[in-house]
């Protein structure tokens, strides 16, 4: 049984964190990007935290050939760039848990030899045989890597050693519904859905995953959060960045299923779905999935009407002139790819029904800013109108995910002055200045999570295709399509297309933060 260690801090605070149990994390891609930016800082800073077992270790895989010690060098390089405050003995102890071996991932006998270090590293570090394969590799090796751990038997879908294997694997899950329902038929072959952690980083963002206890652990806006009371819901994830150095993936993937088929959609679903039973893993998967099959199918032929996609051109960002997309070293001169998606949605379930839900998420925009903006309806009544004060603005309530991670709410109030002098005033909660600490890196948590065992913040085989269920018709038609995605300069906002998907409906988009 996993131990359960309480930390209560004040009377006030209820936190409890699982420990994880002696376990190896195989990382195959050790050499990569991904790897040294986030993994190995994060399990670093788990470590630091004291929730590392201290029985762990990490075994590094990849084409690149390096040995334990360079491997290791190369991982302290990234922990003090990333978290600078470590001296190298501060990070020494976590260090010594790293070892490297490099081959190719096609070839069996890779396999044979990181069986035979496993069972090495098993004894030297008393760890019982638990370990969890981390694919942080590009999508298409996914099912080789599988498809070897099964006959190389570090797989199983039965007990004990289902018990004792899991597999952690990165996002894109598939391309489509197709890719990601075939994948999901590979991967089953050799782990049960029990063993896989579908990584979508987002759901470790603590802001995210504070969407649920915003709502379900206070009474007084889940009575409000509905069709009676709620105008209209944006969701907007708008970043600075181009597609930096990242085009060979990024050229063939889109916002569309870099960001809306997995973030986008994971944070609506956690603003709209209905309340789970409990936290337990299933029972919100099980309502996150309810969710994505209740957002109303896109009509192909009135595609325009639902959702466009804009490509950033030449443009410039913080005062400076950078370039359009199609001129990114690595993409295509005459790429088509997306790197902006604007979408209304809506929900065809009770509490929903007629509610506009505006999503955009797009590349080089004006503003780094994820949030969600769920306006109210109007007040029914104005008892002000003698006064001229006929439309009272709607009260604002904002969850800011990034990067001011806060909450706020706008509403009317009483300004001081004249006897009727009224103006929008903002309850504001900054996590910062309330916490004091900078929020802790999503990877953080996941990673503790694929170790303690614990699915709630990964997605589950359905949700993953019910989402592109969802997309994977706008996709096509896309793709069958001769137009261009719009153009933006980088550095805007929006583009009329995009504007006139909410426009039409009387509304604005938010501006964007930081702009
Ligand atoms: C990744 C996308 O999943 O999320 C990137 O592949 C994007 O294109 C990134 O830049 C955004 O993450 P964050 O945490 O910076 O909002």
């Amino acid at each position: 049984m996993p131990e359960i260690r309480p930390t209560v801090a004040q009377k006030d605070i209820i936190c409890a964190e699982i420990a994880a149990r002696p376990t190896a994390m195989v990382v195959f891609g050790a050499s990569g990007d991904l790897a040294r930016r986030k993994l190995l800082v994060s399990l670093f800073e788990v470590f630091k935290r004291g929730l590392l077992n201290e029985r762990f270790y990490l075994l590094g895989c990849g084409r690149k050939e390096l040995s334990d010690e360079q491997f290791r060098q190369v991982a302290e390089q990234a922990i003090q760039e990333e978290s600078g405050d470590s001296s190298a003995k501060a990070i020494a102890p976590f260090i010594n848990k790293l070892y490297y071996i490099s081959g190719d991932y096609s070839d069996a006998s890779f396999y044979e030899s990181i069986k035979i270090k496993l069972a090495e590293y098993d004894k030297k570090h008393k760890v019982d045989g638990a370990v969890v394969f981390y694919l942080a590799v590009p999508p298409f090796l996914y099912a080789t890597i599988v498809k070897r751990l099964c006959s190389a038997g570090l797989s199983s879908r039965s007990e004990p050693d289902s018990k004792r294997f899991r597999l952690v694997v990165e996002k894109p899950f598939g391309f489509s519904l197709q890719s990601a329902v075939e994948l999901n038929n590979k991967i089953h072959g050799c782990f049960d859905e029990s063993q896989i952690y579908r990584i979508d980083h987002y759901l470790g963002k603590e802001t995210v995953q504070n969407i649920l206890m915003f709502r379900f652990a206070n009474i007084i806006y889940e009575p409000l959060w509905n069709r009676n009371y709620i105008d209209s819901v944006q969701v907007t994830i708008s970043e600075k960045i181009g597609v930096e150095h990242r085009a060979s993936y990024y050229d063939k993937a889109g916002a569309l299923r870099d960001i809306f088929q997995n973030h986008m959609l994971q944070m609506l679903t956690l603003v709209a779905m209905e309340p789970p039973i409990s936290f337990e893993a299933d029972h919100i998967r099980d309502e996150k999935v309810k969710f994505l099959r209740s957002i109303r199918p896109f009509n192909v032929d009135q595609l325009d009407n639902f959702i466009v996609r804009g490509q950033y051109g030449p443009g410039s960002i913080n005062g400076e002139k950078v370039i359009g997309y199609r001129e990114e070293p690595g993409v295509n001169p005459e790429s088509r790819t997306e790197t902006f998606v604007a979408a209304k949605v809506f929900i065809d379930n009770w509490r929903w029904k007629g509610v506009p839900f505006y999503l955009r998420t797009g590349k080089r925009l004006a503003g780094k800013n994820t949030e969600i903006a769920i306006t109210f309806k109007q007040v029914p009544h104005s008892m002000f109108i003698s006064a001229g004060l006929d439309d009272i603005p709607s009260n604002i309530l904002v969850l800011q995910i990034q990067p001011e991670e806060g909450i706020w709410l706008c509403f009317q109030a009483k300004r001081p002055g004249s006897k009727i002098c009224m103006g929008t005033l903002n309850m504001n909660f900054n996590y910062r200045s309330v916490f004091g600490i900078d929020m802790p890196e999503a990877y953080e948590r996941l990673l503790l999570d694929c170790m303690i065992g614990d699915q709630t913040l990964f997605t589950r085989q359905d949700g993953v295709e019910a989402a592109w269920g969802l997309l994977t018709p706008v996709l096509e038609a896309w793709q069958n399509d001769d137009a261009a995605p719009y153009e933006y300069p980088a550095g805007s906002s929006s583009f009329p297309a995009a504007d006139s998907l909410i426009e039409t409906d009387g509304r604005r988009w938010r501006e964007l933060l930081g702009t």
